[in-house]
């Protein structure tokens, strides 16, 4: 493990942040002591979350990979998180070159080491933006820049609605950004759950973020339905759970059998078009 002693001065290292978390759990270098403490206290209650978070990014990479075969040259990725194996424009431009991404996420550590990933400025871009604020997102200039509303995009907003209370309305939000864009666009969206799971491990592992940067909101299955609405969920899905959401494994896995695991089954995840 190589100690990251430092991040953008006003990052405060003892206090635990999901993109370091979630980068610790993926086994990466981007994260402080305190995130390593909240990661393992999350691993000590729930034994699976190393393999939830591995099949999460498996989602992202395989839904943002599908989205581009369908001829999508443009995406948004929000809650983009620090720089992993198999970043979204790695992804996309291996399908076709040309294909352009903003990373937008809130934390200014995952700014800073995204600054790696820029290395052309026409195709990708990253912005410092909270998802909960959608009109000063939506009017970023690099994100103007480089995403042409016009056409259809890919919205890909993996594990990160999360990370947004009710009382900011979900809901709202993604209606609003999908509201944004063309038809023919696209959602792909992957949500922690505490469906069917003991309630002393849930209650804990949200109590690990009571003092995180940011607090952690399991939602159920049609809370986490809602959030398409008014779009249509595509196939592959899973196995056997056509028009439906599935466990983040399951979304177009080659090995169905293989892909459900404990750890995927924290996951309810789905691609949707914009009619
Ligand atoms: C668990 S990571 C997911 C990373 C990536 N989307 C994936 O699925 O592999 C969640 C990311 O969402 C970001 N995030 C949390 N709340 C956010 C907000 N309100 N606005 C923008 N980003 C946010 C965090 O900083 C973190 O990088």
């Amino acid at each position: 493990m190589i100690e990251v002693h430092q991040g953008p001065a006003w990052v405060d290292p003892a206090r635990p942040a999901p993109a370091r978390i979630y980068d610790y759990l993926l086994r990466g270098k981007h994260n402080f002591e305190s995130d390593r403490a909240a990661a393992e206290r999350i691993m000590s209650l729930v034994p699976e979350i190393r393999d939830c978070a591995w099949a999460n990014r498996g989602f992202h990479q395989r839904a943002a990979k599908w989205i581009a075969e369908r001829g999508i040259r443009q995406f948004i990725d929000i809650g983009s998180g620090l720089p992993t194996v198999g970043n979204t424009h790695e992804v996309v431009q291996f399908v076709n070159p040309a294909c352009r991404v903003v990373y937008v996420d809130n934390d200014p550590m995952v700014a800073e080491h995204s600054q790696e990933l820029l290395d052309d400025p026409d195709r990708t871009r990253v912005v410092q933006a909270d998802l909960r604020q959608p009109g000063a997102l939506l009017a970023h200039p690099d994100l103007r820049d480089l995403i042409d509303f016009s056409q259809p995009a890919g919205l890909l907003m993996t594990a990160v609605v999360h990370f947004v209370s009710d009382a900011s309305n979900p809901w709202g939000l993604v209606a609003r950004y999908m509201g944004e864009l063309a038809p023919g666009s696209y959602l792909s969206l992957s949500h922690l759950t505490d469906d069917q799971k003991p309630p002393r491990s849930v209650a804990e592992f949200r109590r690990v973020f009571d003092h995180a940067t940011a607090q952690m909101h399991f939602r159920s299955r049609p809370e986490v339905e809602r959030l398409f609405d008014g779009l249509e969920l595509v196939p592959p899905y899973g196995k056997g759970t056509a028009g439906w959401l599935c466990y983040a494994g399951d979304w177009g896995a080659d090995d169905p059998g293989l892909a459900d695991s404990d750890g995927s089954r924290w996951l309810y995840s789905g691609v949707a078009r914009l009619p």
